[in-house]
């Protein structure tokens, strides 16, 4: 039996995320934990936040507070905010608090180090004389040596997008004091990310390991991926910094690594975290180490080098000097493209964002989770508009999914006091039902390949030839006929309604969890399956019958409407917050 390990990148300590993230990396990976979990699979989940690198402490240098107090008020930010949208983590840590990060990153770099896959050079770097130490890319401003900008920023070019060569950059001053750098030789340690690739790595992405298979690549990663192939060179993954792991070598005094070497370790430590937490310190192992885990890496289509050449390069490398064993790699990537808002980015200091505090006042979380899944970024760059929020909320989930539970709720108890009415089967076989079948047989299958777009689409389309049924039997004539069969025929197609209902709150529950459990609560005594079983998916299986006489729950409102003012009102906000900082 195949374990899953699902990770989400780890976000950055260093600024508030939004609905765009949690669309791309997040969403989609707790849907599909849930899910796994539903059909009985062991599971884990892990993520955290990632709390070095340069950006983390130049900011925390500007703001004047220490680099731990500034990652852990970030932490705590990014954590709540995840928990609004309901993400079930197993584990949320962070590289600068997980006690076996360190330790678990030197130990890599050290056995790389070991097996030859780490070289050693020494390279001019700018220094600051005034404040004696290093300072790496971001520190630095220039003027851009492809086109001749001159702010642009130590690693990258804002005007032209040009990458940088730091040492490149004409007239650098310090971002930190405004004094004038020099160059000083310094020493580094480089990835041989080409000897790691003629290693194994080639032959892992193109298919050919059978030891480590993997899921076919999602045309974003191929996309990427192989004009990389092309000009793989060695990086470096050292930097001059006070704040971060440090080398574990004598004399790398004032070195750390490079924060995209121990990040993804992150991911390696937080399940040492957790299975210590469990009491269980060594199980990590069987999540790592044993063939039978797939790795499911969720993130942004940002993260896609690291995640598909970089970090298997780093896991193949260790080869078996870990106890003799050697670690999995990633089974699959779905990496997304980005989510915009209203025809922009989300930008937060631009006022171009949704205030979640605002938001989950005024609506539903769910109807946020799932309209972020029905638009999800999975194959090309889509956005949030609060047209798509209102009309997928009020079409399809009130007037579809919430109005087909209340339609049949209702009537059970108008027409049969509340309780389930006994069936003779008459209708097992309708072609509407088989309709509903077809699509929801679909669901799995869309959720295994990571498919969330098309897994709603499957979803709503079930409910659809659900209400088509209803439409057709028209229950409400059947129920006044003076014939006993048409009588009989109303309490059959009922009782059908409600078993798909009862199904219906188990395939919605990893979409939308609360109003799975509201839609179950409704439902009472009737839903006799545990809430959170998946349950054959097989064509031809409808759902079981439901037991006759089962006193049902009270009916009610799965999801509010939007109204129209309600809407204009939030792009009437939103335009006026970006107004205000002047976007
Ligand atoms: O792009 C980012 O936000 C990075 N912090 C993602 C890191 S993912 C992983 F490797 F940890
Ligand atoms: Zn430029």
């Amino acid at each position: 039996m195949p374990r899953y390990l699902v990770t989400s990148a780890l976000p950055y300590a260093n600024g508030p995320i939004h609905f765009g993230h949690v669309a791309g990396a997040y969403l989609p990976a707790d849907v599909y934990v849930r899910y796994l979990r539903a059909r009985g699979e062991e599971v884990l989940y892990v993520c955290g936040t990632d709390e070095h690198g340069v950006a983390i402490t130049l900011k925390a240098e500007q703001e004047g507070v220490s680099y731990a107090e500034y990652v852990a008020r970030w932490h705590r930010e990014i954590k709540a905010y995840f928990d609004r949208f309901g993400i079930g983590f197993d584990i949320f840590t962070g590289t600068s608090r997980c006690p076996y990060h360190a330790a678990a990153s030197q130990r890599f770099f050290e056995v790389l180090r070991q097996r030859g896959y780490v070289n050693e050079r020494v390279e001019e770097q700018w220094y600051s004389e005034a404040q004696q130490r290093f300072l790496p890319d971001r520190y630095l401003q220039g003027t851009c040596p492809n086109c001749g900008y001159e702010q642009a920023r130590g690693d990258e070019c804002p005007r032209c997008g040009a990458w940088i060569d730091t040492r490149k950059l004409g007239n650098p001053v310090s971002l930190v004091d405004g004094s004038r750098p020099v160059l000083r030789p310094t020493r580094h340690w480089y990835l041989d990310l080409p000897g790691l690739l003629q290693a194994g790595l080639l032959d892992w992405y193109d298919g050919r390991d059978p030891a480590h298979p993997h899921r076919p690549w999602k045309a974003n990663v191929v996309g990427q991926v192989r004009s990389m192939l092309a000009d793989l060179r060695e990086r470096p993954i050292t930097r001059d910094l006070p704040w971060g792991i440090p080398v574990p070598l004598p004399g790398a005094d004032g070195k750390v690594l490079y924060v995209w070497f121990d990040a993804p370790i992150g991911y390696l430590s937080a399940t040492m975290e957790w299975c210590a937490a469990q009491g269980e310190p060594e199980q990590w192992r069987r999540w790592w180490q044993d063939p039978e885990t797939r790795l499911v890496h969720f993130m942004g289509k940002d993260n896609i080098a690291f995640h598909v050449l970089v970090f298997p390069a780093m896991l193949l490398g260790q080869g078996d000097a870990w106890e003799g064993k050697s670690f999995i790699l990633p089974w699959a990537v779905p990496a997304d493209e980005f989510y915009n808002l209203q025809g922009r980015k989300f930008s937060t200091s631009g006022g171009w964002y949704l205030d979640t505090e605002r938001f989950f006042a005024r609506f539903h979380r769910d109807a946020a989770r799932f309209y972020l899944l029905w638009s999800g970024p999975e194959n090309a760059d889509t956005e949030f508009t609060w047209e798509g929020f209102q009309s997928v909320t009020n079409s399809l989930l009130a007037d579809k999914l919430g109005n087909f539970a209340s339609r049949v709720l209702k009537f059970c108890e108008r027409r049969y006091a509340n309780r389930v009415p006994a069936a003779g089967g008459s209708l097992d076989r309708h072609p509407l039902l088989e309709a509903a079948d077809r699509s929801w047989h679909e669901l799995g299958g869309h959720l295994d390949r990571h498919e969330f777009v098309a897994a709603c689409k499957a979803l709503i389309g079930g409910c659809d030839a659900l209400n088509q049924f209803f439409d057709a039997l028209a229950p409400w004539k059947l129920a006044k006929s003076s014939a006993p069969a048409e009588r009989a025929r109303c309490g059959d197609a009922l009782e059908r309604c409600l078993a798909y209902l009862e199904l219906l709150s188990r395939r919605f529950a990893p979409f939308c969890p609360g109003a799975a459990a509201t839609l179950r609560g409704m439902l009472g005594a009737a839903a006799v399956a545990p809430a959170l079983s998946w349950g054959p998916e097989a064509p031809g299986h409808p759902p079981a019958r439901m037991p006759a006489g089962a006193a049902l729950g009270a009916a009610g409102v799965l999801f509010q409407k939007i109204p129209d003012e309600v809407v204009q009102e939030e792009k009437e906000r939103l335009r006026q917050t970006a107004a205000a900082v002047g976007a």
